[in-house]
């Protein structure tokens, strides 16, 4: 089990001036913040973090989407970090998320859904360092 896993606040999420409450509600359901940085992501970076799904149908959208405006990755810390994350967020279609999640108090679709969190403890590993250096994991750590 691993205590870390990144979340990314989506381009909808800055849009709709919804940073402060996502974050109260992240931080409320006991998250600590480890690294946090708000970030336009070119073409280039959000090919490489979706490399995953670039045979998907969607995924030329999902680019586009992900560009659109700057997002903010934010490495978090708990017990059980990947697992309580994904509940707190709900399912990936807003309609089948749960109630009082973020996604379904939040977002307007499948694909614009406010909020990304990783899938498996190894991913969490590798989308954190995708954003974040060791070097600033550490010293945040100590802070
Ligand atoms: P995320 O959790 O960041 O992982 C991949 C993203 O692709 C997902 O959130 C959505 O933004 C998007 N996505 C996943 N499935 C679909 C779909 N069926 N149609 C459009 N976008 C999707």
């Amino acid at each position: 089990m691993s205590n870390r896993t990144l979340a990314i606040l989506k381009p909808d999420c800055i849009r709709k001036n919804l940073i402060g409450k996502v974050i109260a509600q992240i931080q409320d359901a006991g998250f600590k913040v480890v690294a946090l940085r708000m970030v336009k992501l070119t073409p280039d970076a959000a090919m490489g973090f979706y490399e995953i799904h670039k045979e998907r149908p969607f995924f030329k959208d999902l680019i586009e989407y992900m560009t659109s405006g700057p997002c903010l990755p934010i490495a978090l810390e708990k017990e059980n970090a990947v697992e309580d994350f994904r509940k707190l967020i709900g399912a990936t279609d807003p309609q089948k998320a749960a109630e009082g999640t973020i996604r379904k108090l939040y977002a307007e679709s499948i694909q614009e859904n406010i909020v990304h969190g990783s899938d498996s403890d190894e991913n969490a590993a590798k989308e954190i360092l995708h954003f974040f250096s060791r070097k600033e994991l550490l010293e945040n750590y100590a802070s």
